[in-house]
């Protein structure tokens, strides 16, 4: 439906970035726009963060693909989008969105979102299957015995995700399969037992089934377990032991997608190294799948701070975290941000580690600003 997984050839690449950034001052040069909107590209290192780390590993940008009435192609400008060369959606794969009622699919956000890609020769991570969150009440039975509730529900997971990855075989290179299916806390089980998932099983075998499917629906497709939080020790070896006790490996487990939603003070670097290696002598490959920086340190103050009182710190941070990454190139396949721009955060409805919508505190966490403008932050990252 949408071609063949599209991978970009270095000189391409390069040559493709030349071609733009000539034709964007050209532009510039006769709108008479501001020379600040090509900052990026009139940079003196102007080359674009996928270029810059095209020998270490792509990057990736959680992007908006319908919500809040936007569409996909009309929200974001080629420049911005010319520093990628992977996208995931921020929320147009997710089950309550992409099947909010049974049968009922909504593909066309998600579909927006990968044929820019396809045609741009840039790659496409899923985002998500099997998860807590944002999945509709309807894929389980309200009643039954606890096998009665375990066979609607994997009937329900094996349609839904038959039908999702069934779709864009051809076009999305992984899929984070499960999210977020680890408890957060020690000594009880290792399991988020309130999921709806684990609850309608009674047990983890959900997340076996949701490796079967989906390496079923696509044998080509990586395949990702995705979570937060995976630098703690006591979740990452609730992690480990996960993924031992269900043999996952033998389930089409590819990888674990560490989503890095850290702050200026955690991680540290030695955290985030010991992380690394763990997974990497399991055998598995290991993804930055969600990286943002909160500049509150998951605090619950409601006062908002100004950007200019952690710029430094939020500058560092990010060199010195990219300075991790690629000296982990050889372990690591791709880096995702959680989001392009700090005009579109999550983060700003995220206090004190609760996330709520209707509450507001101005964040700044990513490598472009409000206004779509690099940052400090950003040029830490590419001019190293
Ligand atoms: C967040 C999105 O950014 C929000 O727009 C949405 O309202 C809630 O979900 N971990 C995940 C992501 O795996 O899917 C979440 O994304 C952030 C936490």
């Amino acid at each position: 439906m949408f071609g063949r997984r599209q991978r970009e050839t270095p000189m391409l690449r390069v040559f493709e970035f030349g071609v733009t950034a000539v034709l964007a001052i050209i532009a510039t040069a006769c709108s008479g726009s501001p020379k600040e909107d090509l900052s990026a590209s009139l940079d003196p290192n102007s080359a674009p963060l996928a270029v810059v780390y095209d020998s270490y590993f792509p990057i990736g940008a959680a992007v908006m693909a319908g919500e809040y009435g936007v569409s996909f192609t009309s929200n974001y400008d080629e420049t911005t989008l010319s520093q990628f060369n992977s996208f995931v959606g921020e929320n147009c794969m997710k089950p309550g969105v992409i099947q909010p009622t049974k049968g009922n699919f909504v593909w066309s956000h998600a579909d927006s979102l990968v044929a820019y890609a396809v045609d741009h020769g840039k790659t496409v991570r899923g985002h998500v299957l099997v998860w807590h969150s944002q999945t509709p009440n309807w894929m389980f039975a309200s009643s039954g015995t606890q096998i009665e509730r375990k066979e609607h529900a994997r009937g329900e997971m094996l349609a839904h995700i038959d039908a999702v990855v069934g779709r864009y075989a051809d076009s999305l290179y992984c899929w984070d399969v499960v999210n977020e299916a680890i408890s957060d806390s020690s000594g009880g089980s290792v399991y988020r037992t309130e999921s709806p998932w684990f609850s309608a099983y009674g047990d983890a075998s959900y997340i076996t089934d949701a490796f079967d499917y989906a390496r079923a629906a696509d044998p080509d497709a990586l395949l990702y377990y995705n979570d937060y939080s995976v630098c703690d020790s006591g979740k990452r070896s609730r992690i480990v032991q996960m993924i031992n006790d269900l043999d996952l490996k033998n389930h089409g487990l590819h990888g674990i997608g560490i989503q890095a939603h850290w702050n200026l003070q955690w991680p540290s670097v030695a955290e985030i190294q010991a992380t690394i290696d763990t997974f990497h002598s399991m055998g598995l490959d290991v993804q930055i799948t969600e990286l943002d920086i909160d500049c509150y340190n998951n605090s619950s103050q409601t006062t908002e701070i100004p950007y200019a009182s952690v710029e430094s710190a939020l500058t560092e941070r990010y060199r010195e975290i990219f300075e991790c990454l690629r000296d982990n190139k050889d372990k690591i396949s791709q880096v995702t941000l959680w989001g392009v721009a700090d005009d579109h955060t999550w983060l700003d409805h995220m206090v004190g580690g609760v996330y709520d919508q209707d509450i507001t505190r101005k964040n700044y966490p990513l490598l472009f600003d409000a206004d779509r403008k690099p940052k400090k932050a950003f040029f830490a990252v590419r001019n190293f």
